[in-house]
Formats: C-alpha cells, sequence, structure tokens
C-alpha cells in the first residue's frame, strides 16, 4: 500500500493506495459513531456490503443509502434526500459520511457533509479511476443547476481517502478511459515524465495493469496533493486543474447532462485548450499532436462533435459564461506553454475562441 498525504495543517488527510484498502483508518481508536454510507445503485450492490462490514468491525453503526447512478444525481433534490436520511439515521456532529462510489457520489455527499448541521466529517472511497486520481482528492464538493455544472458547493475536506484498487476491475470500459482522460491531464499540466510514461505504457494502461496502474494513480494522487497544499481554495494556481475543464464543462452543461461523461467533455476540451495554446501561447504543434495522440489511443473524444452534432459555438460561449472562472462573462483558459507546465487565468478574446473552435471542429472530424 502507498500513502500520500495531503498537507493542510489541521485539515490534513492520508490518501490510502492499494489493493483492498477499506475506508476507516482514520476512525481508528474513537467510540462508536454514526456512520451514513452514500453510493449509487450500481456501486452499492458491488462494494456497500464490504465497506459496511470494515465500518461495523470499527464498532461503527452504519446507515447506507442509495441514489441512482449518473451526473444527473448531483441536484438539489437528490441533496435533499440525503438530509433526510441523515436525520432519519440520527447523525450527529461526530458521525460520518462516507462516499462510496465515483465523482458524482464523492461530491454529492461531500457537500451534503459540508453543509449538514453546518459540517461533520467525511471520508472518500472512491471507485472510478476519475474519482481515485482527482475528484476524491482536495475537498470541492457540490451539484449542478440547470444553469451549469458545480454551480453550487463547499471546499470540505475529506478526513480520509481510501483508494481500493481492486474496485476498479468492474468498472465498465467507457468509463475507465474518461477516468484516464484526467491522468493525461496532470502530465500535461505537472509533469512532463508521467506523460513521458503514459505514451510508454499505454497498452498496459488500457489493460488497467496493476503494477502501471498503481504507480499512476499514486502519481497523479501525488499532484494534485501538492497543488491543493499550495492554493487550498483556489484562489491562484490550483486553477491548474481545470485545463481542458472550461469547454469540457461547456459541454457538458450544452448538450445536457448525462450526454457527456465527465472525463470525455475534459479530453475535448484538452484538445481545444492545446490548440489554443499552439496560436496563443507557442504550445508547439508537435506536442500537440502528441496530446491528442495519446488521448486518441484511449479511445477518447477530442471533437466535440463526437456525440453527433457539434454544440452551436454561441450555446458553449453562453455556457462558457456561466463557468465559475469566468470573470464578467468572460471565460477564463488555462494553457500550456509547453508539455508539464501551463498558465492559468488567461483571457482569451471570444473572435479567437470562436475562430479555433470551428478550426479544431472542422479538424478533429477530418481526421
Ligand atoms: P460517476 O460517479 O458517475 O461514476 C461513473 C459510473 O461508473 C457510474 O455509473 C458509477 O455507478 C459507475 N462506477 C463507479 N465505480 C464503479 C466500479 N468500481 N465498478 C462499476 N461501476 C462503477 O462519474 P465519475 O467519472 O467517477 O465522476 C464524474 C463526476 O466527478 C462529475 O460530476 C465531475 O464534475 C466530478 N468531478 C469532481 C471533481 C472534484 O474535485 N470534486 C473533480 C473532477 C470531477
Ligand atoms: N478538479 C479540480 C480541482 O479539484 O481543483
Amino acid at each position: 500500500m502507498k500513502t500520500v498525504r495531503v498537507d493542510l495543517h489541521e485539515r490534513g488527510y492520508d490518501i490510502r493506495i492499494g489493493n483492498g484498502v477499506e475506508p476507516g483508518a482514520s476512525l481508528a481508536g474513537e467510540p462508536s459513531r454514526r456512520a451514513l454510507v452514500v453510493s449509487d445503485a450500481v456501486v452499492d450492490p458491488l462494494y456497500g456490503d464490504r465497506c459496511e462490514r470494515a465500518l461495523r468491525t470499527l464498532g461503527h453503526v452504519v446507515t447506507r443509502v442509495v441514489v441512482p447512478a449518473g451526473e444527473e444525481t448531483k441536484s438539489l433534490d437528490r441533496l435533499g434526500e440525503l438530509y433526510a436520511a441523515a436525520a432519519a439515521a440520527g447523525l450527529d456532529r461526530r458521525s460520518v459520511i462516507v462516499a462510496l462510489g465515483g465523482g458524482v457520489v464523492g461530491d454529492l455527499a461531500g457537500f451534503a457533509a459540508a453543509t449538514y448541521m453546518r459540517g461533520v466529517r467525511f471520508i472518500q472511497a472512491p471507485t472510478s479511476l476519475l474519482a481515485m486520481v482527482d475528484s476524491s482528492v482536495g475537498g470541492k464538493t457540490g451539484i449542478n443547476l440547470p444553469q451549469g455544472k458545480n454551480l453550487v458547493g463547499a471546499f470540505h475536506q475529506p478526513i480520509e481517502v481510501a483508494i481500493d484498487l481492486n474496485t476498479l476491475a468492474t468498472l465498465p470500459e467507457v468509463e475507465y478511459r474518461a477516468g484516464l482522460a484526467e491522468v493525461v491531464k496532470y502530465g500535461v499540466i505537472w509533469d512532463a515524465t508521467l506523460f513521458d510514461r503514459l505514451e510508454a505504457d499505454a497498452d498496459r494502461l488500457a489493460a488497467r495493469d496493476a503494477a502501471a496502474l498503481t504507480a499512476v494513480v499514486a502519481r497523479c494522487c501525488e499532484i494534485k496533493a501538492e497543488v491543493v497544499a499550495m492554493d487550498e481554495r483556489e484562489s491562484g494556481v490550483r486553477a491548474i486543474l481545470n485545463f481542458g475543464h472550461t469547454l469540457g464543462h461547456a459541454l457538458e452543461t450544452a448538450d445536457g447532462y448525462g450526454v457527456w461523461l465527465h472525463g470525455e467533455a475534459v479530453a475535448v476540451g484538452m484538445a481545444y485548450a492545446a490548440e489554443l495554446s499552439v496560436r496563443l501561447r507557442s504550445f508547439p504543434e508537435g506536442t500537440r499532436d502528441r496530446l491528442v495522440d495519446l488521448l486518441r489511443r484511449w479511445g477518447l473524444p477530442v471533437s466535440p462533435a463526437a456525440k453527433g452534432t457539434a454544440p452551436e459555438w454561441a450555446a458553449l460561449r453562453r455556457a462558457m459564461g456561466l463557468d465559475k472562472k469566468s470573470m464578467d462573462g468572460q471565460a477564463r483558459f488555462v494553457l500550456a506553454e509547453k508539455m508539464g507546465s501551463v498558465v492559468f487565468g488567461c483571457a482569451v478574446e471570444d473572435g479567437a475562441l470562436a475562430d479555433a473552435y470551428r478550426e479544431w471542429t472542422r479538424k478533429a472530424s477530418d481526421q
């Protein structure tokens, strides 16, 4: 097992990564607590019993609640149901909420934990690759509104992240590959050596080779932990984690939640951000092509038209204006300078955005 520390002083915590890792280590030695395990309808039947057993063995009183699987679950209605479940289970300020599942469950249950009784503790037990390398670490929690992704939320750090790599065995292929998109992101924004390794190990990673996966998940968690420790509440450098997300979130919003997997939309967004970076920051064309080739090799989309027709630019532009990183309706981008190095907060003029979008959509659909 490998442990990565998220160094946030009194809010610091360990990420434990390995085969068979169970949640609850951070509660060791505590008297019996009430624990609400939140999972979705796919993950609960697979891993709910094991999670419950692990917590009961530590002496805690466990209630399970199951939400529907999918992005639509990050909603006010489902959040209300979680509050009701927490109240019915008799949770108090010393209780803990455990998010067992992908990023949807993590964001929803984490936000319930951030707000129920003005904040109770929570544990992240991620079961999708995307949640393991990204959403379970760093304390961003929240839900969507029809107007935009993650528009309601809070920073609320978990007390522990327990990553059981064995759970990836049941993750559907398309979800696994969507998680690889966020893995690629870390190479582009922070670590050119990681990107080289991803290229070299592309086939082993596609085949979910345990050794390759353990090393890569651990490295991604290390990078995320380092960035979050520098800038917990995204007043600066943490914004680099949004590389590819400005267009990605807009695609998810404009096409309606449930059409794009988050990682797929991020893959398209990264390809678009790379194109913008070539045009505006002298990012080498060859490096852009390496990024696009790796995404394609893993069967990830790189064109906004990948789900049928590409959304109208006007709809995407509107959605970008509502992005949390926008200022006065002006979208902000993370752009790459070279592999492993990006700049954030780049305001890009509307005409340049539209030109790059049209050109990139045409080029990506032609190939
Ligand atoms: P998800 O939670 O919808 O999980 C994907 C699908 O895989 C679901 O159907 C789920 O039931 C299933 N699944 C999960 N683990 C499984 C397993 N081990 N075996 C079988 N099926 C399994 O989606 P996701 O890709 O994990 O997360 C996407 C969400 O994360 C988005 O809402 C995104 O906005 C959010 N996100 C948040 C952050 C953050 O910092 N908080 C960062 C990135 C993404
Ligand atoms: N996924 C972006 C962040 O955690 O900041």
